[in-house]
């Protein structure tokens, strides 16, 4: 099923880290996965802050005598080779889809990725936003004259592929807005940012490097990272919770005078542990908290809780009116989300009992794990940065 390659790390190289400094910055691994014969393909790599690293997928799939990106990902020299043998087989790659408004992992590699293969139209949800200030899209990058606006200018292949839009929401900064796309052939429902199944164990990528995992596994900053499969499951846990509440209830942030007393320790003066500077202490159990956020889901899918609570929190018709409009298309056999695990076996009637699960659940709560987000909620309401009727 899978096609893993030993790479030679300027092949890795993504030398447009600077854009959105984040982990693993100049260097990035690819797993590159089938993820069902002859049609669908995950092309992932790591992205984060500060460690809180989580795979992000680009979607490949095959249309009628060639290829189409969904979501893009940095296109290293490792993920043009695995490009162009995809395309030895199956044919060029003709269509690149930016399936989100907001999401700026999605976007920042749109550009280059275009310039790789400069045939291919690309495609992308209306009303970009680009913060501090609002650039058009040329000056972003993108090659203007073969880029097009889903729903403004039609959509691709859409005899092969069928499309529906969650929002356009207004966040104050900008919009939030995402666009779903069921591949005919497979069955397979291409989503984003919207829902999630998180892996229950660490993902297949971190074996390419699980520098992550074992620098979150740690209780405190002078510990060393060593590595077991214990270890890893840990540090996964924790890094799961970090990238869904930010704050995790079950985190403390040490004193600045403890958090300095166990840096720059012996045995952990090296950038890889950044210096035993680690400002996370866990009062209670990771794990049980993991478990509680797995609780959450409906047949392994949840909503992906910061955007249920910072772009979904008074939205709730909004996202239950696109899972009905999903359950109502005939053919959805996987969904497969840009980030976390995929593909989920999915049907159109799981998709429907998961509309009613939301709206029967507390949506957007306060309390727990939910606390923090709930706080950066209020204060960007309070403040007036976002809207309180977030529909356009
Ligand atoms: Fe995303």
């Amino acid at each position: 099923m899978e096609a893993k390659r030993a790479t030679p790390s300027a092949d890795q190289r993504w030398p447009w880290w600077p854009l959105l400094p984040l982990y693993p910055y100049g260097r990035k691994r690819t797993l590159v996965r089938e993820l069902i014969p002859d049609q669908l393909w995950s092309v992932e790599q790591l992205q984060g802050v500060f460690y809180v690293a989580v795979p992000i997928r680009m979607t490949v799939a095959r249309v009628r005598g060639g290829l189409m990106l969904y979501a893009a990902v940095a296109p290293t020299g490792e993920v043009r080779a695995a490009l162009r043998d995809l395309e030895a087989r199956y044919g060029p790659v003709q269509t690149i889809v930016l399936p989100t408004a907001s999401g700026l992992e999605h976007k920042l590699a749109v550009p280059p990725l275009a310039r790789a293969f400069p045939s291919a139209q690309v495609w992308v949800t209306p009303g970009q936003w680009s913060f501090p200030v609002q650039l058009p899209l040329a000056w972003l990058g993108f090659p203007v004259t073969r880029t097009k606006v889903l729903g403004d200018n039609g959509f691709p292949h859409a005899d092969e592929l069928r499309w529906a839009s969650l929002g356009p929401l207004d966040l104050g900064l900008g919009r939030f807005q995402e666009f779903a796309c069921l591949h005919l052939a497979s069955g397979a429902l291409l989503l984003t940012d919207a829902l999630v199944a998180i892996d229950q164990h660490p993902p297949e990528l971190f074996n390419l490097d699980p520098t992550p995992l074992l620098f979150h596994a740690r209780d405190r900053g002078d510990e060393p990272l060593l590595d077991s499969p214990d270890r890893r499951q840990k540090g996964w846990e924790r890094l799961a919770l970090f990238a869904s509440f930010l704050r995790p209830e079950a985190l403390e942030v040490p004193a600045l005078p403890a958090l300095l007393s166990r840096a720059f320790r012996p045995g952990c003066r090296s950038l890889r542990s950044y210096f035993g500077l680690y400002p996370f202490q866990w009062r209670s159990s990771s794990t049980d908290a993991f478990a509680q956020l797995q609780a959450q889901a409906v047949d392994r899918l949840l909503v992906a809780p910061v955007l249920e609570r910072l772009v979904f929190p008074r939205a709730r018709p909004v996202v239950l009116r696109w899972l009905q409009e999903l359950s109502q298309w005939e053919g959805v056999r996987w969904i497969v989300p840009a980030h976390y695990e995929a593909p989920i076996p999915y049907s159109a009637a799981q998709l429907s009992r998961l509309a009613s699960a939301f709206e029967q659940r507390p949506w957007a709560p306060d309390q727990g794990n939910w606390g923090y987000l709930a706080n950066l909620d209020a204060l960007l309401l309070r403040t007036g940065v976002v809207p309180s009727e977030p529909l356009q």
